[in-house]
């Protein structure tokens, strides 16, 4: 039985939400792997809209069985508002919800950290989500992190908060100057802490364990990556990128899965290019076409509102995407946005420094540099938002939807062109055997 992967091959907010929620139908189980609240998925199903940041988007699916990977970092304050919200709309996934022990808790200290540490850091200034991610993962590479796990353990969940605590307090203090009046407290940590230490206690367990039983049964599995190729920490765009691993390698170590049982990689494109916080970004466009996207598509943050800064499509970046997740196909989507455009833009190449470049290049300064190398394609009249099949898209779509997938090389898998689950063809099911 295949299990499948499914990646952003741009920085994030490539309507992933959508396509796990589409395909979850064919599964028994969706991980998510890595990342934190710092996403937002987002799924329309009918007239009700669906914003996710932790829990995996096959949770509207009755009886999907949701995990949360040991490479996720949870904070539990923000996983207990969504597991409200989901209940409080008639969603009773709770049955059918694992949260891996190994998974890293964020605590509030992180937010402060990272708070601090955004003031001081000039132009190197990432832009994060302000959710405590990085600081979480800094604790969790430095082998100091707190583990979900750890909060059954209510003596040892004390003793290393109050390690931790203490260290952070001084950091604050001698660091960024943060008055002690404003230190953090180990007991109103720990009470906190204990409260969702209850309530989460069912829903933890070794969920590497229960996955890889799942697929010793024939049992499908979609892995659902958060943010995107380029905001991966080792991939992407670095420094201007997330602390976890966004590409699909992130799968196996964030779900305790080997290599081998990950069938497919599916990587969700959109037909346009957008980014939120600081870097490069060669096809943003500053000017009126930038602000046309931005409205068409509704551009702005799932999580924090922000507006997020829209570009043409650009075949370098997602190339690159294609190479590092090793996709088997790509998902396009959003075609739709691009209704409003009488001429449309391909990045295929960039120029730096008079030189040609055709691979994505590793150096953040030499991307801040590059010139996007552009092809210019017609645009259609009319909508695509009503059709049943690609061949029913207006021959200009279709045009600019065939180069996207020359340029790429790879399978064109779903075609997506509106929030609807029915607005959506699927050329290859990438869950077919
Ligand atoms: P962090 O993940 O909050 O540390 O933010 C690091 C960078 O990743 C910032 O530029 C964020 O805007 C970006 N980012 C984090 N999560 C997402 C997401 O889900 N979609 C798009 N960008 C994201």
């Amino acid at each position: 039985m295949p299990s499948l992967v499914i990646v952003g091959a741009q920085w994030g907010d490539e309507g992933k939400g959508k396509i796990v929620d589409l395909l979850t139908g064919q599964v028994e189980w969706v991980v998510r792997y890595q990342g934190g609240h710092n996403a937002g998925h987002t799924v329309v199903i009918g007239e009700e809209e669906f914003i996710l940041h932790l829990i995996p988007s096959g949770v509207l699916r009755p009886g999907v069985r949701c995990v949360i990977g040991n490479g996720v970092v949870v904070d539990p304050a923000a996983l207990v508002v969504e597991m409200d919200a989901l209940a409080a709309r008639g969603i009773d996934f709770t049955p059918h919800f694992h949260i891996s022990d190994r998974a890293h808790l964020i605590l509030p200290y992180h937010r402060a950290v990272e708070r601090e540490a955004e003031k001081t850091k000039g132009t190197r200034k990432i832009g994060t989500t302000g959710r405590g991610i990085g600081p979480a993962y800094a604790d969790k590479i430095a082998r100091v992190g707190i583990r979900v796990g750890t909060l059954l353990d209510a003596d040892l969940f004390r003793r290393v908060l109050t390690t931790n605590v203490e260290a952070m307090n001084y950091f604050l203090e001698r660091l960024y100057g943060v008055c002690p009046s404003e230190a953090f407290s180990v007991d109103a940590i720990y009470d906190e802490y204990m409260g969702y230490a209850a309530r989460l206690a069912p829903y933890i367990a070794d969920t590497s364990l229960l996955v890889n039983r799942a697929l010793d049964r024939g049992e499908r599995v979609l892995f659902e990556g958060a943010q995107g190729t380029h905001l991966d920490v080792d991939c992407g765009t670095y420094p201007f990128v997330t602390s976890s691993s966004a590409t699909a390698g992130g799968a196996c170590t964030g779900s305790g899965v080997g290599p081998t049982r990950i069938n497919r990689a599916l990587g969700i494109v959109k037909a346009y290019t957008t980014r939120v916080g600081s870097g490069p970004f060669p096809t943003e466009l500053t000017d009126q076409v930038g602000e046309t996207l931005r409205q068409a598509g509704g551009e702005f943050g799932a999580t924090t509102g922000r507006p997020r800064r829209c570009g043409w499509f650009d075949a370098v970046a997602v190339r690159y995407a294609v190479r590092v997740n090793g996709l088997s196909g790509i998902a396009l989507t959003k075609l739709d946005v691009l209704d409003v455009f009488d001429a449309l833009k391909i990045c295929n190449a960039y120029r730096y420094k008079g030189e040609l470049i055709t691979e994505f290049p590793s150096d953040p300064l030499v991307l801040e540099q590059v010139e996007p190398v552009y092809e210019e394609l017609p645009g259609w009249s009319g909508s695509v938002a009503g059709i049943a099949s690609v061949d029913d898209l207006p021959k200009e779509a279709r045009a600019y939807v065939d180069r996207i997938v020359e340029l790429l090389g790879v399978s064109l898998d779903v075609l997506s062109f509106g929030v609807r689950r029915d607005q959506t063809v699927v050329l290859n099911n990438p869950l077919a055997l």
